[in-house]
C-alpha cells in the first residue's frame, strides 16, 4: 500500500500466540520495557501489538468501541503515551465482520468510526481479521473500506490484513495493505511452521516495499519448537521478507531465545529488498534450498533439513544465482564466520534446522532492484 509506510517488512510483537485472550495493560507496558532492555529494539523491533479481546463485550452508547477498563483500566491513549515514550508503536485489533474471531465486537460497517477513535489513541498499526457476519460483501470490499478509513484518519497506521490467504489475497494486497496473511493460523510446533512453507511457494511474484506476503506471526521459542528448529523457522521466515512479529513471552524468553530474535545479520536479509523474497530453488525429500537476491548482488541461501536425522544439503553459486568467479565468500549468519569455497555450498544440518549464509561474487546474474530502477529511468 502506498502510503509511505512499511517499505522494510515490519517488525515487532503481538501478544496472540502466547497469551490467547489474556491481554491486558501491564503485559503491554512490561512487553515494551522488554523490547528495549532486551535490545530488540536495537536489533529492529518497533510494534507492541494487541490482539484480540481488547474491548467490552458491546459499544457504547454512542457506538464506540471500549478498552475493557478490567483489563485496560487506564486506557489505550495512555497505553500508547507510554509506548511511545519508550521509542516504540502501538498496534490493535478488530475484524472485517461483526464480531472478532473470539466474538468481541468489530468494524464492518463502523470503519470510519473506528478509525478515527484509534487514531485519536494514537494507534500506529492494524491487524484486520475476517471473522464474523460479512454481510454479503467480498474481502476485497470490506479490507478496501478500512483501508480508506485509515487513511482518511490522517495518521499513519501500519495496515495488516488478515485474511488467511482468502480470494488470493496476494493479487490485491498490494493495492489495500502493508501486509497480507497467506495462509491459516500457525501453530507453535514444527509441523505447523513447514505446512505454511510450502504456502508460500510461488507468492513471491506478489510482495515489496509497502507490502509482504504474511506467512504469520513467529513462533519462535514458543510451545514444542525447540531452539534449532526456532531457528530454522527464523531463517526461513527473514528469507520470505515476512513480518518479523515475535510470539512469544518475551520478558522470561531464555538466552537462546532472545539471540535467536536479535540475531542482526538474519535480521539484516529481511529488511534488504533486492528485487524478489526468497523463495525455493529446489527439494530433495525434505533438503530444500532457499535463496534471496539481495541489493548488493549477494545472495542469501537457507540450506533446510526438514528431516529427522542430520543430513547434508548442497548448492552451487550458479544454481543460486551467482555468475562465474575463481572464489566466492560465504558468510554464516549463525556462526558470524566467513568462509570461501570454490563454488559449492554444503552444510551438515541437523533434524528439523537450517543453515543460513550470504554469498558474494561473480554478481547476480538477474536484475536487482538498483539495475530495474536504472533500466526504467534510462527508458524515460
Ligand atoms: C484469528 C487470527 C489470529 C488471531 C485470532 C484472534 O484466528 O488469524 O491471528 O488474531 O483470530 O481471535
Amino acid at each position: 500500500l502506498d502510503n509511505g509506510l512499511a517499505r522494510t517488512p515490519p517488525m515487532g510483537w503481538n501478544d496472540w500466540n502466547s497469551f490467547g485472550c489474556d491481554v491486558g495493560e501491564s503485559l503491554i507496558r512490561q512487553t515494551a520495557d522488554t523490547m528495549v532492555s532486551s535490545g530488540m529494539a536495537a536489533a529492529g523491533y518497533k510494534y507492541v501489538n494487541i490482539d484480540d479481546c481488547w474491548s467490552t463485550r458491546s459499544r457504547n452508547a454512542d457506538g464506540d468501541l471500549v478498552a475493557d477498563p478490567a483489563k485496560f483500566p487506564s486506557g489505550i491513549k495512555a497505553l500508547a503515551d507510554y509506548v511511545h515514550s519508550k521509542g516504540l508503536k502501538l498496534g490493535i485489533y478488530s475484524s472485517a465482520g461483526l464480531t472478532t474471531c473470539a466474538g468481541y465486537p468489530a468494524s464492518l460497517g463502523n470503519e470510519q468510526r473506528d478509525a478515527a477513535l484509534w487514531a485519536s489513541w494514537g494507534i500506529d498499526y492494524l491487524k484486520y481479521d475476517n471473522c464474523g457476519d460479512h454481510q454479503g460483501k467480498n474481502g476485497q470490499q470490506r479490507y478496501t473500506a478500512m483501508r480508506d478509513a485509515l487513511a482518511a484518519t490522517g495518521r499513519p497506521i501500519v495496515y495488516s490484513l488478515c485474511n488467511w490467504g482468502e480470494e488470493s489475497v496476494w493479487t490485491w494486497g498490494m493495492s489495500t495493505g502493508n501486509l497480507w496473511r497467506t495462509t491459516g493460523d500457525i501453530q507453535a510446533d514444527w509441523g505447523s511452521v513447514t505446512s505454511i512453507l510450502d504456502q508460500q511457494v510461488g507468492l513471491e511474484a506478489y510482495s515489496g516495499p509497502g507490502g509482504w506476503n504474511d506467512p504469520d506471526m513467529l513462533e519462535v521459542g514458543v510451545g514444542s519448537m525447540t531452539a534449532t528448529e526456532s531457528r530454522a523457522h527464523f531463517s526461513l521466515w527473514a528469507l520470505l521478507n515476512a513480518p518479523l512479529i515475535a510470539g512469544n513471552d518475551i520478558r522470561s524468553m531464555s538466552a537462546e531465545t532472545r539471540t535467536i530474535l536479535t540475531n542482526t545479520e538474519v535480521i539484516a536479509v529481511n529488511q534488504d529488498w533486492g528485487g524478489k523474497q526468497g523463495h525455493k530453488i529446489s527439494d530433495n525429500g525434505g533438503l530444500e534450498v532457499w535463496r534471496k537476491p539481495m541489493s548488493d548482488d549477494s545472495v542469501a541461501v537457507v540450506l533446510l533439513n526438514r528431516g529427522n536425522s542430520t543430513a547434508t544439503v548442497s548448492t552451487t553459486a550458479a544454481a543460486i544465482g551467482l555468475g562465474s568467479a575463481s572464489s566466492y565468500s560465504v558468510r554464516d549468519l549463525w556462526a558470524h564466520t566467513t568462509g570461501s569455497s570454490p563454488g559449492t555450498i554444503s552444510a551438515s544440518v541437523p533434524a528439523h534446522g537450517a543453515q543460513m549464509y550470504v554469498v558474494t561474487g561473480g554478481g547476480i546474474t538477474e536484475p536487482t532492484t538498483s539495475a530495474l530502477k536504472s533500466l526504467s529511468s534510462a527508458r524515460c
